[in-house]
């Protein structure tokens, strides 16, 4: 059986979390690809609420098998507070969650020198998680891996080569001495704890493959915010888009057989960089509080905007998007008129595709379709003639535009609160 990646289409905090939660228990792995601990998932199930970080939403689903995939990169000390955080919330981790030994590591200095240039002025709003350090030394071949870190003595040869190459960028926050003793900061402990997860991803998702067992990768941030794709340099370190996927997990591009892109009713951003269709004032509170818009991560209050369809038409063809799963449409309730962008003007000029300049990116002008809204409560609706004729049509205008089907549509948090529209329930998604 093919495998199904689950990715975000805007800029992040999509839903992801719900939907892979959802679909994670037909799954029998549901591997993360990229990204590290600056996702921020909340998943309410039974009554209960989650927030998880590193470790895969499909962890909530009774069945389903974890990995972290080479891609993700891993800060043993955050993993290990996430772990015993669910186990405290009654979900069992160790023995169902497998860490690739190719992951790199994020390391203490690593959030330190995050930390140090957002202060600096040169920030981009980071989630100061240590991504983008951590992702840097990957590429520039002086990373950590998870299987160096498990090997003391490699350990403190790298650590030592690490220190000394950031030298000056750190000297200029502490002590040298100081950065040294954070980065063996309970090491003996953070190494015992790792070590038992230790599983080989790429093998494994074969293996399954194989067997015929239905796999899902699940994306972390989203199109936007993809390192090659998104709205450089106000992206993340890793790539966010389908395709990291094969390379991130150790798969073969001819094992994926479908891609389901989730994309909100609505756009959110946090962190700094272009957004062309924010909504200052009014509507946009309004949207922030009703949907909740606060970063699972950093607290941030997210950032607020119409439907874009410029941007997704660019997510769905970077990432193939077999079809959609449209969120928080119960958000939009009540708010007359709604807008969505269908193009962009430049300088006085139609735009229909996303502007490849930094300085393009900020100059252009949403042309928006205005749309008469709908009211009332959505979130009893199970299925799509339960909604609204307002809400319908919204629906359908984005199906039609995209050429793709919403084949969820999302009205509350709760993974009941959910019209679906395929056949076959989770299970039909891999085909
Ligand atoms: P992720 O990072 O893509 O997994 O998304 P986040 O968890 O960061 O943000 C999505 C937020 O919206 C979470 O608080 C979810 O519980 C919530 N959510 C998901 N789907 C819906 C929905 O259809 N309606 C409402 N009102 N909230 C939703
Ligand atoms: P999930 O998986 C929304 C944003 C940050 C910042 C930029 C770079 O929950 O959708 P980084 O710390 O990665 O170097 O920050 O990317 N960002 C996210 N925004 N959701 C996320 O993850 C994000 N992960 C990173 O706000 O603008
Ligand atoms: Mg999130």
């Amino acid at each position: 059986m093919p495998g199904l990646v689950v990715v975000g289409a805007q800029w992040g905090d999509e839903g992801k979390g719900k939907v892979v939660h959802w679909l994670a228990s037909q799954a029998h792995l549901v591997v993360r690809f990229q990204g590290g601990n600056n996702a921020g998932h909340t998943v309410v199930c039974g009554g209960k609420q989650f927030a998880l970080h590193t470790v895969p939403s499909g962890i909530l689903a009774d069945k389903a098998l974890s990995l972290l995939g080479n891609g993700v990169i891993v800060n043993p000390r955050a993993l290990r507070e996430e772990v015993e955080g669910l186990e405290r919330q009654g979900v069992r981790v160790r023995g169902r969650l497998g860490i690739s030994p190719l992951c790199h590591v994020i390391l203490p200095t690593h959030l330190l020198l995050d930390g140090r240039r957002e202060d600096a002025g040169q920030g981009i709003g980071t989630t100061r998680k240590g991504i983008g350090p951590c992702y840097e030394d990957k590429v520039a071949r002086c990373g950590v891996r998870v299987c160096d870190y498990l090997d003391p003595p490699l350990f403190r040869e790298l650590a030592k080569s690490h220190l000394r190459l950031h030298a000056p960028e750190l000297a200029r926050l502490m002590p040298l001495a100081r950065a040294r003793r954070e980065l063996f900061r309970d090491y003996e402990a953070l190494r015992a704890f790792l070590a038992p997860f230790i599983a080989d991803a790429s093998v494994l998702v074969e293996a399954a493959l194989e067997r015929g067992r239905r796999v899902l990768f699940e994306g972390a941030q989203g199109a936007m915010l993809d390192v090659d794709f998104g709205t450089y340099p106000f992206v993340t370190s890793s790539n966010s888009c389908a395709g990291g996927a094969c390379v991130g997990a150790g798969v073969g591009p001819t094992r994926i057989g479908a891609v389901l892109g989730v994309a909100k009713a609505y756009t959110t951003r946090v962190g700094l960089g272009p957004f062309p269709t924010e909504i200052e004032g009014r509507v946009g509170r309004f949207i922030r509080e009703k949907g909740g818009e606060y970063g699972t991560t950093t607290g941030r209050p997210r950032r607020i905007g119409w439907l874009d369809l410029v941007q997704l038409k660019a997510a769905a063809r970077i990432n193939g998007f077999s079809r959609l799963a449209l969120m928080k449409l119960d958000t939009l309730s009540g708010i007359h008129p709604l807008r969505v962008c269908t193009a962009y003007r430049l300088r006085g000029r139609r735009v229909e595709g996303w502007p490849c300049s930094r300085r393009d990116a900020f100059d252009v002008e949403p042309v928006y379709e205005s749309f008469q809204g709908f009211s009332g409560d959505l979130s009893g609706a199970r299925r799509f003639s339960d909604l609204p004729e307002g809400a319908r049509d919204y629906v359908r205008f984005v199906e039609r535009s995209l050429g793709l089907e919403a084949a969820v549509v999302s009205v509350g948090k709760d993974r009941e609160q959910t019209v679906l529209r395929r056949p076959g329930g989770a299970a039909g998604f891999w085909r």
